[in-house]
């Protein structure tokens, strides 16, 4: 008998076993085993193809269930499997805010993106906002949220920079962690996106990076690990792209050597959205991608005939089907909970304040120019962001929200006068160019800026107590940032920041400068323009509000940049190896492929700077920057005791240091903490973030002691020799720092004997 015909034997045997079974038995959990044996082959194949059309209509418009998810399981009532849903994020819930035939609305709140959560680093704050997020998603009748977004920041033009965290994996999956448990408290998923090393849009679903297994594992999969080990997301999403060769998606050696033989992971893996016909299914069912999304009937017919054919063994096609069957029964929609389509928006949207105001960096304060002074309050408003002010993202990190506070409404709100003739001549523009723009279910671009006339910036400075600029960037899905006219200023952006700084500064009154950024701008030519400089990141929905509060002294800023700052562009380890000057076809969608031949940087990429990414390559080279890593001001000032450090018996350290307000206004700090081994073998970056914490407001004078932990996986390095983690021996100094490059205060750790503490498979290796 050829392995074709008992397959179909079995499958006869399984058919008829089906029709004969009770009619009662439906899905429990504990049963999903007994339910896996009662399906037909069709059944098994249709729950792992997702509900998506049969031809591909875009990202994220099903209208079934929840119009404006992204997709969903397919049910099979017969055995009580229901459908579930599954909707993007980060920055909040996105489905579509109008229905046919009812007048209701159904608006998400958005939150500050993923970059701005990130630099509160705070992850009680990143659990609060997934616990709102979460709360919507389960009122509204999702399932899964497709998020977080947890990719590093290898570059800072990558255009989906803005819904990833850091360029430190640490950080990422820390921030990360504490995302999805708030998600999940509220018994919906999450699918922590897009796995692996997914860090530019530029032909994303075909480029092949090229990368060593010691950057791999140390860099680009750690946040991943970090996630899902701390988190347990019930999802997670494979990438389009591939990595040394194998496609992520179709990869056995990512979704379930690394995935689920080394970290346990227990919920299932879909793949990222893509079209029939683009990929192999069977393989990716055989690599352990249980859901293909967002699912179509010629893959449907391509996973039937595999097995029929013998290309896709039954027990692959079992083990996926069967994790499927476990994810259901967590889900709302299996436990058949209600759902009210009536979630809590305004409470969420003061969260959004709150957490928006939590998550601003101050850049520069000179002169302690902010906050805002009693008699200030004539402001001149530069710059058509602060009148069309950016929210979020595009692509399908975007939000349906219902409104944006601008930075017009937020200063005005909070009792500042805007300078008038200033305001009609940026409405007036503004709302022509919102007039000849299209926007669209997955947003829309910011606002190009240009150079008032001479006699307004003239007339403010006559009328206004100070200026106000904001610089605006936004990006999105699809494609990745340029350098000339987005990574640095435009020319109008830059005269703009000149000409009112010389009118101002000429009457001794201040200009500050607001950014409402997407991603990392240059900074280190203009910025001694400026007296003060407040990144704002893409804020939510409530971003003019929280500006506001930072402003005029309601809150105090504490958060702290999850990424360098370079001085310039081409200071970056990563330049040469990123398509920072590409302007051929996108490529977005699956078809038309970027024709050949292989093009660097577009095909395939090189991670040739290893595990030298962001800080890691600034510090350890001593590289000029504009603003590092870790960098961020407050209204007040903070002291640092000696740091204490232990170890238990189990291999975990405890970090405790004591911190005190020393200034005169109430502030949190954020304590980071870096390890160095100037003693190593092996090549390391000059520190590497170990902990972090952040203090509650603490009062002038007030102290605290921030307690942190680590472990020996997080002093260790990985050796591609013998495919292990070790803990080497030495002295290790664990510095306290208000910033990578500013030590304040240290403490050491003896460590006596090196030790393997873990060996990896040899898997994804560089050909
Ligand atoms: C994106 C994912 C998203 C999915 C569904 C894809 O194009 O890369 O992040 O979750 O679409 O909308």
């Amino acid at each position: 008998m050829t392995t074709k015909t008992i397959l179909s034997a079995l499958f006869v045997a399984i058919s008829l076993n089906s029709f004969a079974q009770s009619p009662d038995l439906v899905l429990k959990r504990g049963n999903e085993k007994e339910i896996l044996s009662r399906m037909t082959l069709e059944e098994k194949v249709s729950l792992v193809i997702g509900g998506g059309n049969t031809v591909f209509t875009g990202y994220g418009n099903s209208q079934k269930y929840v119009p404006g998810s992204a997709g969903n399981t397919v049910p099979v009532p017969r055995l009580g499997i229901p459908a579930t849903v599954l909707a993007d994020g980060p920055a909040g819930l996105r489905i579509s805010p109008l229905r046919q035939g009812t007048d209701k609305t159904y608006y998400c709140t958005g939150f500050p993106v993923g970059t701005a959560i990130a630099s509160s680093w705070d992850t009680d704050l990143v659990r609060e906002v997934g616990s709102a997020i979460g709360s919507e998603v389960r009122e509204y009748g999702v399932d899964v949220l497709l998020a977080p977004g947890l990719n590093l920041m290898r570059d800072p033009l990558c255009g989906r920079n803005f819904e990833y965290y850091s360029e430190d994996p640490l950080l990422s999956g820390k921030m990360a962690a504490a995302y999805v448990s708030g998600v999940q408290s509220n018994g919906v998923g999450t699918s922590v996106k897009h796995f692996a090393v997914n860090n530019q849009e530029t032909n994303r679903k075909d480029v092949d990076v090229r990368i060593s297994e010691r950057a791999l594992r140390e860099v680009y999969l750690r946040g991943f690990e970090i996630a899902v080990k701390e988190s347990k997301p019930w999802t997670v999403m494979s990438a389009y792209n591939m990595i040394n060769g194998q496609q992520c998606m179709e990869s056995r050696d990512l979704l379930t050597t690394i995935l689920r033989d080394e970290w346990g992971f227990e919920g299932i893996v879909m793949c990222d959205w893509a079209s029939p016909g683009w990929r192999d299914s069977a393989k990716e069912i055989w690599a352990g991608n249980d859901l293909l999304t967002p699912g179509s009937e010629p893959q449907y017919q391509e996973v039937i005939k595999a097995v029929n054919d013998g290309k896709l063994s039954l027990k692959d096609l079992d083990d996926c089907v069967y994790r499927i069957l476990r994810y259901i029964t967590w889900t709302p929609r299996y436990k058949g909970l209600q759902y009210s389509d009536n979630p809590p928006l305004e409470k969420n949207a003061l969260t959004a304040r709150q957490i928006a105001a939590e998550c601003q960096v101050l850049l520069k304060n000179e002169g302690g120019t902010l906050p805002l002074q009693g008699g200030n309050r004539k402001v001149a408003l530069f710059g058509i962001s602060s009148y069309d002010f950016i929210a979020g993202g595009t692509g399908s990190g975007n939000v349906n929200k219902a409104y944006v506070v601008n930075l017009l409404d937020g200063l005005e709100g909070a009792g500042l006068e805007v300078d008038a003739p200033l305001k009609e001549m940026y409405i007036e523009k503004r709302d022509a160019s919102l007039a000849l723009m299209q926007s669209s279910a997955l947003g829309r671009g910011s606002l190009q800026d240009f150079l008032p006339d001479a006699e307004y910036i003239e007339g403010s400075s006559d009328r206004a107590d100070m200026a106000i600029i904001t610089i605006g960037r936004n990006c999105g899905e699809g494609a990745d940032r340029h350098v000339w006219n987005d990574f640095n200023l435009t020319t109008a952006e830059s005269n703009m920041i000149r000409m009112v700084s010389s009118a101002f500064h000429g009457k001794g009154k201040k200009v500050i400068v607001i950014l409402n950024i997407s991603g990392v701008v240059e900074t280190a030519s203009w910025k001694e323009n400026a007296d003060a400089i407040l990144l704002s990141w893409l804020p939510g929905q409530e971003g003019g509000n929280s500006v506001a509060d930072i402003l005029t002294g309601k809150v105090n800023p504490s958060g702290r940049l999850p990424m360098t700052f370079p001085a310039d562009y081409f200071d970056t380890p990563t330049y040469d190896n990123f398509p920072y000057d590409y302007t051929g076809p996108l490529a977005m969608g699956n078809y038309p492929k970027i024709p050949r031949p292989e093009r660097k940087n577009v095909h395939f990429v090189n991670y040739d700077e290893g595990i030298y990414v962001g800080y890691r390559h600034f510090d350890t080279r001593g590289t000029r920057v504009s603003y590092p890593f870790g960098y961020g001001l407050s209204y007040t000032t903070f002291s640092y005791g000696s740091p204490k450090v232990s170890k238990s018996s189990d291999g975990k350290y405890s970090l405790s240091v004591e911190v005190t307000n020393t200034g005169s206004v109430p502030g949190k700090e954020v304590v980071q903490a870096y390890y160095s081994l100037s003693s190593s073998s092996v090549d390391r970056p000059v520190r590497q973030l170990v902990c972090f914490g952040k203090t509650p407001l603490l009062s002038p004078g007030e102290k605290t002691t921030v307690r942190m932990s680590f472990t020996e996986r997080d002093l260790s390095y990985f050796d591609e020799g013998t495919h292990s983690w070790i803990l080497e021996k030495g002295s290790y100094q664990i510095c306290i720092g208000s910033n990578s490059r500013n030590i304040l205060e240290t403490a050491t750790i003896e460590e006596k004997n090196s030790k393997t503490l873990e060996k990896v498979n040899a898997v994804l290796l560089e050909k």
